[in-house]
């Protein structure tokens, strides 16, 4: 990481290797995902994405899981008994030998904290020199966190778990994240003094607080602003509240960016999506990551735009209509019960009602391509591979396996015959 020109190395610890039972899963809790991304990758993306030089996982129940996930994105640190989150990071310590800088503790479970708030948080430990920062909140109700203890000049003193706090120390309001940024040295030497002797019998990482300021080591905190961003996920119903904080997250973002979005609550847009200016996306549309859509356009209801997608401007993409693989050009019109994958349409097209692409052959995908200004009727089936040229038409209901050159109006499909009905009686 480099602040104000000069290079700081970071190294972050990521803590999963509890249990998740509250899940009721076979499945580890941290290969569950929010929208399409498991927990433990977000959090692991997130520290790439702050600068981490190095990253470790520490991990124990369903390693193999995790591991699987983040394959070598990151390195690893097994922890066969879970004896507290100091002992987490006891595991990982051969990681953070003979170096100097920086380690974050994040945690698997942890997964939509802003990336704007951990760089915060890393960047004022380094430019106030502090041993150990603190990502804290004020909560209204703090049961079950670890309490943060100041003196009168308002100086960090001690981390109180809630099991080990007095009645004067469950008062306190302002709790422990449990995200962290030390001085790895300091870090490294602190946690070997710490001891199992509390209420929990557990190796506390939050014991190093005390054992930094009795040493007479600097330390601070950042007070979080948003508190839904700390929040863990621990059952499923907790899955649900950090998806939905996330939803609301992003549709505020599109929102604030000149994105029309008439209902917030069915409308579902993953990470790193791109939407111009003055689109408007109507009920129950799902927009999947890293897709890009211009200004001007109108998306749904009941839309389904799938990953790799790129939509140009002033498209209209009605209900119905799922795409995938698919770039739209400028203008062009894909309004109702329609399913485009590996598809290109051109600019100022017209894709009819109940249109389909057929790309995937049972082994294979395939693709389409449709050029300029042409019109494909309705209930056209595309047999991919196929190549529709500009300035088409294909009449409804035709199959269409042969490419169709710039200019053809194409038909396929049985011509029609009218016999008598015989069960009319004469
Ligand atoms: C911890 C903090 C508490 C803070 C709270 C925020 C300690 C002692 N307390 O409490 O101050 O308010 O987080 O949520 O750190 N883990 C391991 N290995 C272990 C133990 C834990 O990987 O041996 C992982 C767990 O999977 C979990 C995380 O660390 O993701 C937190 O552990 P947990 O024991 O639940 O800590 P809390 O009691 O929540
Ligand atoms: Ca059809």
């Amino acid at each position: 990481m480099i602040i104000e020109g000069e290079e700081h190395y970071v190294i972050t610890i990521i803590m999963a290797a509890g249990k998740g039972t509250r899940m009721k899963s076979k499945k580890s809790k941290l290969v569950h995902k929010i929208y399409d991304k498991e927990l433990v990758k977000r959090v692991a993306e997130l520290a790439k994405e702050v600068g981490s030089d190095e990253i470790v996982t520490v991990v124990g129940h369903l390693k193999e899981e995790i591991e699987n996930v983040l394959g070598d994105s990151v390195q690893y640190a097994y922890q066969d008994d879970l004896l507290g989150t100091g002992h987490a990071v006891m595991t990982a310590a051969p990681f953070l030998e003979n170096k100097k800088g920086k380690v974050v503790i994040l945690y698997g479970d942890v997964p939509i904290i802003r990336k704007e708030t951990l760089e915060n948080l890393i960047v004022k430990s380094i430019k106030n020199k502090e041993y150990a920062t603190l990502l804290t909140a004020i909560y209204e109700n703090p049961t079950g966190y670890g309490r943060i203890i100041r003196d009168e000049g308002g100086n960090i003193k001690a981390i109180v778990e809630e099991k080990d706090a007095n009645m004067f120390e469950k008062e306190i309001k302002e709790i422990n994240s449990g995200i962290y940024c030390f001085d790895i040295e300091e870090l490294l030497s602190a946690i070997k003094l710490i001891k199992p002797d509390n209420a929990q019998g557990e190796y506390y990482l939050t014991d190093v607080i005390k054992i930094m300021n009795d040493k007479g080591l600097k330390t601070g905190a950042v007070i979080v602003e948003d508190n839904t961003e700390i929040l863990g996920v621990n059952d499923r119903a907790q899955l649900e509240l950090l998806t939905r904080v996330l939803r609301m997250r992003i549709n505020a973002e599109h929102m604030r960016n000149g994105v029309t979005i008439e209902d917030s609550n069915s409308t579902y847009i993953y990470d790193n999506v791109i939407i111009g200016m003055d689109t408007v996306i109507h009920p129950n549309t799902t927009i999947h990551n890293g897709v890009i859509i211009g200004e001007n356009c109108e998306i749904g209801p009941n839309a389904h735009i799938r990953p790799n997608c790129i939509v140009g401007n002033n498209v209209k993409i009605g209900n119905n209509v799922e795409i995938k693989n698919t770039k739209i050009g400028n203008r062009s019109k894909v309004p109702h019960f329609i399913y485009l994958g590996d598809c290109e349409v051109g600019e100022d097209c017209n894709i009819g009602c109940g249109v389909i692409t057929c790309n995937y052959d049972g082994k294979e995908k395939h693709k389409t391509i449709i050029g300029n200004r042409s019109f494909i009727g309705s209930n056209v089936n595309l047999i991919a591979p196929v190549k529709i040229g500009d300035d088409t038409l294909i009449a409804a209901g035709s199959t269409i396996t042969d490419d169709v050159p710039d200019g053809m109006f194409s038909i396929a499909r049985e011509k029609q015959i009218n016999k008598k009905n015989k069960r009319v009686e004469e």
